[in-house]
């Protein structure tokens, strides 16, 4: 079903994410000429309004989270006359017919958005069917989290394959949405360069980071649930790793995509029982300074005390011919120096070092793909510095630099869900997560959450502001290694 729908609903369509993210994407694509001609926008909530006030409150949500240049009063003019707004309270049945007489003909095919709380998927699903909202032409898209483990993620995939088969279902997982994300793709296998040694052979290990500098920023009820390991490393990091670890797809559509990546998911070797005291490191930020500013530790910005990490670092590995040996190096947190999203691949070094005798150690080469908040490719390669020097070549580890934003400085920087949302619009299901992904990430994060429980593992305290617990150091340590910083 690739064909742009006519219509898009969206759930939630008054909350942060619809403010922040959403509709100033939505404007974007419009304001590019991207959405099709005629496609109209209802949002729904349970707030009772209309669709003055919604356009008014996507004028707002423009106002605040659009760049000045980017703010074009025609073109948002033109953009709120697409936005409907219907009320609904989508936990009861009732209100879904009048959803659908607002909607009116959806015979030129309907996209969902379900930006709301799991437990309303369930009542909303059974809303949309009973109202005829759920037929062939309809594509749906959820939101995270997907259940809380491999159990419950399986209920609510079977509740939205009760009424929407798996090629109209797109899960999000925004971190997909990324230019530099899909530029792993690009850089992979669009060049013949890395490809004959990107293996265990030229490869000596990966590290994933996704530091951040905020704490619960409002989000204490979701986030105390659930914690860096389920908030991060279950999606965004595992995708991360899958991208990085797959084997060349055979074209890029959403079957040969994602059929490569399921099979890295499923190849992780398990982490469970007491392998985690030796394979894992959870912390939890105390008080500190961010980037010159006091902050409060988690506990006290709770109210309450809990064991939930705010930090994980994990040792992986993927067990298939191409990645035996070669350790994946997973770190994220909060509060920690710097916002930084980045992965780095570390190559062997070279055979034997004809330099050796005469000075200079040499450094193997390193291949950094930073995602934010820059967005560049930079391999470091050793060079020799300039000079006469007598007792030798001299040589020095140097950059070679693609950086995105300067080489591309033309083109506007989208947000991620730009190009989610247009491909949901379209129906190009590549950069979403497919069931078996999904179920494959919860085994995987299941077993380290079993292993904690079993042992008794409580994360250590860290100063905000800094790298984490020092375990996480020794964690690389232990193999020679030093985490990217
Ligand atoms: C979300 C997490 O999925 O990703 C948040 O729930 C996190 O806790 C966010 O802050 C990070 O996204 P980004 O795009 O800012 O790196």
């Amino acid at each position: 079903m690739r064909e742009p729908v006519g219509k898009l609903l969206l759930f939630g369509a008054t909350g942060d994410l619809s403010q922040r993210m959403l509709i100033p994407s939505l404007y974007g694509l419009h304001a590019d000429g991207l959405l099709p001609e005629g496609l109209t926008i209802t949002g729904t909530a349970r707030s009772e309004q209309d669709d003055d006030w919604f356009r008014n409150f996507a004028r707002k949500s423009l106002d605040e989270h659009l760049a000045d240049d980017h703010k074009d009063a025609e073109a948002i003019d033109r953009f709120v006359e697409r936005l409907h707004y219907q009320p609904l309270d989508a936990s009861t049945i009732e209100g879904f017919d009048q959803l659908a007489k607002k909607l009116g003909d959806i015979s030129g095919g309907l996209a969902i958005f379900l930006s709301t709380a799991p437990w309303l998927f369930g009542p909303t699903i059974k809303g949309l069917q009973s109202a005829g909202l759920a037929g062939d032409n309809v594509r749906i898209s959820l939101e995270k989290p997907l259940g809380k483990d491999l159990e419950s993620s399986r209920e609510i995939n079977d509740i939205v394959a009760g009424a929407f088969p798996e090629e109209r279902t797109f899960r999000i997982d925004h971190y997909l949405g990324k230019e530099t994300v899909q530029n792993i793709l690009a850089l992979r296998f669009g060049n013949s360069l890395f490809e004959p040694s990107w293996n265990a052979r030229g490869i000596d290990h990966v590290q994933i980071t996704i530091s951040e500098t905020v704490g619960l920023e409002g989000r204490a009820g979701y986030y105390d649930e659930v914690g860096a390991l389920r908030d991060m490393v279950q999606n965004h990091m595992l995708q991360l790793l899958a991208l990085v670890a797959m084997e060349p797809p055979a074209r890029v559509d959403g079957t040969a995509v994602r059929d490569e990546k399921v099979k890295v998911l499923r190849s992780l070797r398990p982490i469970t029982g007491s392998d985690v005291s030796q394979l894992t490191v959870t912390g939890q930020y105390d008080s500190g300074a961010v980037k010159g500013a006091i902050v409060r530790g988690y506990d006290e910005e709770l109210d309450k005390d809990s064991n939930t990490e705010t930090f994980v670092a994990i040792k992986a590995h993927v067990d298939n011919w191409r990645w035996q040996g070669v350790p994946f190096y997973l770190r994220t947190g909060k509060r920690m120096p710097e916002r930084r999203s980045e992965i780095s691949i570390q190559f062997k070094p070279v055979p034997h070092s004809i330099f050796a005798e005469r000075g200079g150690a040499l450094q193997p080469n390193t291949l950094v793909i930073r995602l934010q908040p820059e967005e560049y490719v930079r391999l470091l390669v050793m060079a020799k510095q300039p000079g006469l020097d007598r007792d030798g070549v001299r040589l020095r580890e140097v950059p070679l630099n693609l950086s995105l934003d300067t080489e591309f400085a033309g083109t506007r920087r989208r947000i991620a869900y730009e190009r989610l949302l247009l491909d949901l619009i379209e129906g190009d299901p590549t950069l979403f997560v497919r069931r078996d992904e999904v179920e494959a990430q919860w085994a995987w994060i299941d077993g380290i959450r079993e292993g904690w429980a079993s042992s008794d593992m409580k994360p250590k305290g860290y100063a905000s502001g800094s790298w984490g617990p020092s375990s996480s150091v020794a964690l690389t340590e232990r193999d020679g290694v030093t985490w990217n910083e």
